[in-house]
């Protein structure tokens, strides 16, 4: 049996479209494999985000490109694909940089992919189209379901940040109708899942039809997501701030399922570096929301993202980023040094920020967003949550699984928990994720 592998970077839009493209290959009968050195075709679904996340793939490939001449010698053939933003953005390069490569597949196209290896036996592919078709409508079911699952409901950005990718590389914002959202989770849970998170690169701008044709919004299609049985869990990721309604801040406070947790990337806490980026938002705006956020959901745990050294950014505008971290106080956050993107404002301006002077306030603010993390993984010590258990554990007799608050909790308990939601006691906080006991009750039920 041929065995496919898909190695994938990058955000969860592309996790999502990694677990699509295994399942295009399984209804062609392919096997999926443990690693690159075990598959027969092998997908590399890339990143362009950042120059490090773009250059990895480049390296990836110089690997496979022995890997296959190797098997070549041997008389095996393998098929190499690049998937995703890169394939996207650098189609032709990715082509001249490395002839090992067969079929290069943008991330509106790889419901094709069966037509596109089958038509790389003849020389190498390119299919970076935003297809008129939606590739949704093409897509097999979905196999291989653990506990929780990502849902795209919207793709692609109109927002255009001075310093980012996505709008070249996903194209314009697009909503899945509302039905097409609900008959995929309601399989979903058929297929036993119980958390399920709606996905889209601003999940929040989603107004995908509804059954009378008129926009249904993100908190609206929440609730009909909760209705479905067996999905106990929802989440939503990522959210921009300026799409954020009122009826999305009363979502957190009367719908048990959606979870007490909440991705809202700000960059920095500077008006002027805000501007500059094309946010369109104040950091008092970010604070306000967030108050009304948490004036719905006191518990909720918040995260974000982070950009240090954006051009022009002053030490007075990243103090600015520093003070909105401790004024907020988030839970977790993603923070990276600014990353110049070809064909992205930006990268053109003249006030680039010395690699130094980035590091320097990388590392100052990771300090302060470390501190934070921490304390709070600390205060979770004692206290009892609900954990779904979604994997086996660390160690043999271990399960791993996710509080609501999405913290990582290690524990003993049988293997068959898998796919159960239980009470933990959190005994102790490590580095990165919680250890906890099962409390008995559970055990017997
Ligand atoms: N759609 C989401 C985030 C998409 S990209 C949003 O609007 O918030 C994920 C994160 O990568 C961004 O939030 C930003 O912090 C970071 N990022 C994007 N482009 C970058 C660049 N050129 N350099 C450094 N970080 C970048
Ligand atoms: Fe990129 Fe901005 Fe769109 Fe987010 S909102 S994907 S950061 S352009
Ligand atoms: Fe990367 Fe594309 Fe996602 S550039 S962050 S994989 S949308």
């Amino acid at each position: 049996m041929k065995k496919a592998y898909v190695k994938s970077y990058g955000c969860q839009m592309n996790a999502y479209d990694a677990a699509r493209m295994a399942d295009v290959l399984g209804a062609e009968g392919y096997a999926a494999a443990d690693s690159a050195e075990d598959a027969d075709v092998i997908i590399l679904n890339t990143c362009h985000i950042r120059e490090k996340a773009a250059e990895k793939v480049y390296s990836e490939l110089g690997r496979l490109r022995v890997l296959k001449a190797e098997r070549r010698a041997e008389g095996r053939d393998t098929r190499i694909v690049v998937a995703g933003c890169v394939a996207q953005a650098e189609g032709a390069e990715i082509q001249a940089r490395q002839p090992a490569v067969d079929v290069v597949v943008g991330p509106q196209s790889y419901h094709r992919l069966p037509d596109l290896l089958a038509r790389s036996r003849s020389g190498r592919v390119v299919d970076t189209e935003f297809p008129i078709e939606d590739k949704f409508d093409h897509l097999p079911a979905r196999r291989g379901l653990g506990p929780s699952a990502f849902l795209t409901v919207q793709e692609g950005c109109d927002k255009f940040c001075a310093f980012c990718v996505v709008p070249y590389t996903r194209g314009a914002e697009v909503s899945r109708p509302a039905a097409a959202v609900l008959e995929e989770a309601a399989r979903l849970a058929a297929g036993g899942v119980r958390e399920v998170t709606l996905i889209g690169q601003n999940v929040n701008a989603y107004h995908g039809a509804g059954a009378d044709g008129a926009p249904v919004s993100l908190a609206a299609l929440i609730r009909e997501v909760a209705r479905i049985p067996g999905l106990s869990r929802i989440r939503y990721t990522t959210s921009h701030p300026n799409d954020f309604g009122d009826d999305l801040v009363r979502a957190h406070a009367e719908i048990p399922a959606l979870m007490p947790y909440l991705h809202l990337p700000v960059q920095s806490g500077s008006d002027r570096v805000l501007a500059a980026m094309n946010r369109k938002h104040t950091a008092d705006a970010y604070r306000r929301l967030v108050d009304r956020v948490r004036a719905a959901r006191p518990d909720i745990a918040l995260s974000s993202d982070f950009i240090v050294g954006f051009p022009g950014e002053t030490d007075a505008d990243f103090a600015d980023t520093l003070t909105l971290v401790r004024d907020i106080g988030f839970e977790s956050a993603f923070s990276f040094k600014y990353s110049p993107r070809p064909g992205t404002p930006a990268a053109e301006w003249g006030d680039q920020v010395p690699e130094a002077v980035m590091a320097e306030r990388l590392a100052e603010l990771q300090r302060v967003l470390d501190a934070r993390r921490h304390a709070y993984q600390k205060s979770a010590e004692g206290q009892v949550f609900d954990v779904l258990v979604e994997k086996a554990g660390r160690h043999p007799g271990q399960v791993a699984g996710k509080t609501p608050h999405l913290l990582a909790v290690q524990f003993d308990a049988p293997q068959d928990h898998i796919g159960r939601i239980v009470p933990v006691r959190i005994t102790e906080a490590g580095a990165n994720s919680l250890f906890g006991a099962l409390l008995p009750e559970a055990a017997a039920a």
